[in-house]
């Protein structure tokens, strides 16, 4: 693979409202996500809070990278929001992915990871610990 930039981002976990979950798992999503990461996702995203400058700034440039385009998908009577995803590896030792919807409820300063793994048991997780993500971007 080849990767121009690698940004880290690091931050806190936190539970959201079990929204990841239904947005993301749409079979819309589900089958993009295996055709264009590779991966079928764990159902849900864990949600990172970053609390420090630098991987603030690291998020914005996100938004100014090109990423995987998963695009909008437009149903009878409702859209499905185009997502941009980028490889990331968490705690420097599992592979999953970023995912930054265009539409969200969340602020910027929370992060979406999806990942083929349950990583609250992989990486032993519960709120409030910190995780390291490394993005490909
Ligand atoms: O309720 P919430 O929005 O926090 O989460 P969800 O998207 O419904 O995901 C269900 C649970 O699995 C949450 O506790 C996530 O933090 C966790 N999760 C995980 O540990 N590993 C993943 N790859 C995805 C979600």
């Amino acid at each position: 693979m080849k990767n121009k930039f690698i940004l880290e981002i690091s931050g806190k976990v936190v539970s959201g409202l079990g929204e990841g979950k239904i947005f993301l798992m749409q079979s819309y999503y589900l089958n993009a996500f295996k055709e264009k990461l590779g991966f079928g996702p764990y159902p849900g995203t864990l949600n990172v809070v970053i609390d420090d400058i630098l991987s603030m700034q690291n998020r914005v440039e996100l938004d100014m990278l090109r990423g995987i385009e998963i695009p909008e998908y437009r149903e009878k009577e409702r859209v499905l929001g185009s997502v941009k995803a980028f490889f990331a590896k968490i705690n420097d030792e599992i592979d999953g992915a970023v995912v930054i919807p265009a539409r969200t409820i969340h602020p910027k300063s929370v992060i979406e990871i999806i990942s083929p793994y349950y990583l609250r048991e992989k990486l032993s997780l519960k709120d409030g610990v910190r995780v390291k993500i490394t993005v490909f971007a």
